[in-house]
């Protein structure tokens, strides 16, 4: 990491307090899991308030009459239940469609220890927040996928609390994502919620992960909170032997790097590694792999080995039960469904998807895209819509930058090509570069067109500017082509990025049975696979590809009766977790290039 991006590092963290984006929400504390944590998550008492009365009625006070005569017309106690974390629309029929406000409160007990401080800490919360505690307003967080963190050491009371968050979950063009999605917009307060303890002086976050361009040296950096001068840390990878001791300037920054011998993470290997740090009064840890990846002509290198990322793309929609996916359980199955079709990659789409997921990535060795939901129209001309894209990105990858699963940071999927709209994703692809060097960048880009009966081109102003180029396409589905004319179609494509497609597919009920020329078919969706893996192992520059999508999920623009029901049937799995014919067409070309992989730009 060269002294520019460092100084360029520590100037965000300055500018983002000046800019009051931390007012917002305190620095998020990285490592929540290995942090000393209270969980508020269980049951929560919930207002459902469709007119958005409640800020009004001052809601957050969990006020009750004191007397008989006084007029309070809310009391949380005899409200609804919700259970948290937890998607609002799949716990009660009456919300399944509802997109507005709901008032949460949760009432709990503190027993206050001497030199800690405490902050209450959300891994998600759909889409705006705003949050008090003990009737106090605490702040607010917009953007319903990344983790938010408030400091409440001098609210926090001995003893009775109570913790009031109201969530509005209703789109704006200006929102990200805006107004339209092919995905269900589920609300309210959908991953974990807890408090978190640490001294008064404490390692905030740190980066230790393989130094750019290297295969035996590690590089990173720690960052105090709370300090007063300069602190010694050690950073610690017993099992290598290695105890580096790092000295962090008064701001509580400290840079190290330093040559390791160590076993590089792959989906073959997915080693992970006990990586301490302790000074200051304070001590984390948590397992991490190191890996290199990079791009070396139309090629993904991964530790120096070309690489083929046998890919899907997945929502974080729960199997067998429907909603928000969030638990160990719930992304230990849909991860396990993309290792059995013989996966070593998945597309998170598209939007960041709970921590969980991607430390489970880690452990079963599943090479990760992540993406910030920046998703077909989007308020382009709108600075605070790209303010809080950055925000939504930041926080991305300030939860994740020590995830050696993560290779690949999206930074939109199938935008409108116009002038705004690339300056605004150059805007992110920059950012992006600034936090984290050592990852790919990409996007998921949809515009091509024929320009002969067998040729179809690829063109986007953004492509240039991206590491790895994604392509979704539905040659075969949407459109005139019948899945046979991919026989005949070769792709023209820039020749000198490594190409992922990002998506390709066709819909099908588990079940549904027919010649395979008749739609909604098993039979037309797997020949759909069979012509499109047959045409694109004809493209040089394939590198990668994730088909749309595991498994069926909810959408609220799906609605053909019968057939859809408010479901995208484009799953490989039913929601129930029935393969379908399509399956086993991708699981056997998985199989067929794990055990002869591609040879560097020769088509098979
Ligand atoms: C798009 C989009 C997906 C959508 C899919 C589909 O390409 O990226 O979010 O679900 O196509 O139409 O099924």
């Amino acid at each position: 990491m060269n002294r520019l991006t460092k100084s360029l590092l520590i100037a965000i963290y300055l500018c983002a307090a000046s800019t009051g984006m931390l007012a917002a929400s305190a620095n998020l504390i990285a490592n929540i899991p290995g942090r000393t944590h209270i969980s508020l998550d269980g049951t929560w008492r919930a207002i459902i308030d469709p007119y958005e009365t409640g800020m009004g009625a001052r809601f957050y006070e969990n006020a009750k009459p004191k007397t008989p005569r006084d007029l309070v017309e809310y009391d949380f106690d005899t409200s609804a239940i919700l259970n948290v974390p937890g998607d609002w629309n799949s716990q009660r029929a009456e919300l399944f469609f509802y997109e507005g406000s709901i008032w949460y409160k949760k009432s709990f007990s503190y027993h206050k220890r001497d030199h800690a401080r405490v902050f209450v800490y959300f891994g998600a919360a759909n889409y705006k927040a705003l949050i008090y505690l003990n009737g106090q307003k605490l702040g607010e967080h917009e953007g319903g996928f990344t983790p938010f963190n408030f400091e409440v050491t001098g609210q926090i009371r001995e003893g009775d609390n109570f913790l009031v968050v109201e969530v509005n979950d209703q789109r704006k063009l200006e929102n990200v994502p805006g107004t339209v999605t092919d995905f269900w917009n589920y609300g309210g307060l959908t991953r974990d919620v807890s408090l978190i303890e640490v001294p008064e002086t404490f390692i905030e976050d740190y980066w230790v992960q393989l130094a750019k361009g290297s295969l035996n040296e590690v590089e990173g950096w720690v960052k105090l909170n709370g300090v007063s001068g300069p602190q010694q840390i050690v950073a610690e990878i017993p099992e290598a032997g290695i105890k580096q001791p790092v000295t962090t300037d008064d701001k509580g920054y400290g840079h190290f790097r330093f040559p390791a011998n160590l076993t590089l993470w792959s989906p073959e290997n997915p080693k992970l590694y006990q990586v301490m740090l302790t000074g200051a009064g304070d001590s984390v840890g948590e397992q991490i792999g190191f890996r290199n990846v990079e791009t070396r002509g139309s090629r993904i290198f991964l530790n120096g080995k070309p690489v083929f990322l046998r890919g899907i793309s997945l929502h974080e929609e729960a199997p067998f039960r429907g909603g928000r996916a969030f638990s160990e359980e719930d992304d230990q199955i849909l991860l396990n469904w993309a290792k059995e079709l013989g996966c070593n990659f998945v597309r998170l789409a598209h939007y960041p998807h709970n921590e969980k997921m991607i430390r489970l990535a880690d452990r079963l060795g599943l090479m990760v895209w992540s993406e910030v939901p920046i998703y077909w129209e989007t308020a382009w001309e709108n600075p605070a819509t790209l303010k809080n894209a950055q925000e939504q990105l930041h926080d991305l990858i300030a939860r994740d930058h020590n995830r050696a699963s993560v290779v690949l940071w999206s930074v939109a999927n199938e935008t409108p090509i116009n002038a705004a709209r690339l300056a605004f994703l150059q805007a992110l692809i920059a950012q992006a570069r600034t936090l984290d060097s050592t990852r790919l960048i990409t996007a998921a880009l949809n515009h091509y067109e024929h320009t002969s009966p067998n040729t179809v081109v690829l063109s986007d102003p953004l492509a240039p500017s991206l590491d790895v180029v994604g392509l979704n396409e539905y040659l075969g589905w949407y459109g005139s082509e019948r899945p046979e004319d991919c026989d005949h179609l070769q792709w023209s494509l820039p020749n000198e990025k490594p190409l992922i497609v990002s998506e390709f597919g066709g819909g099908a009920p588990f079940g549904s049975h027919g010649d395979s020329d008749t739609r909604w078919t098993e039979e037309y969706q797997a020949n759909l696979y069979e012509r499109q893996i047959n045409m694109l192992r004809r493209i040089p520059t394939l590198a990668g590809m994730s088909p749309w999508v595991l498994m069926d999920f909810h959408s609220p623009r799906r609605l053909l009766p019968g057939v859809q029901d408010y479901r995208n049937r484009k799953g490989l799995f039913s929601d129930q977790g029935e393969r379908k014919q399509a399956f086993y067409v991708l699981q056997r070309f998985y199989r067929e290039v794990k055990e002869a992989p591609r040879q560097a730009g020769k088509t098979d």
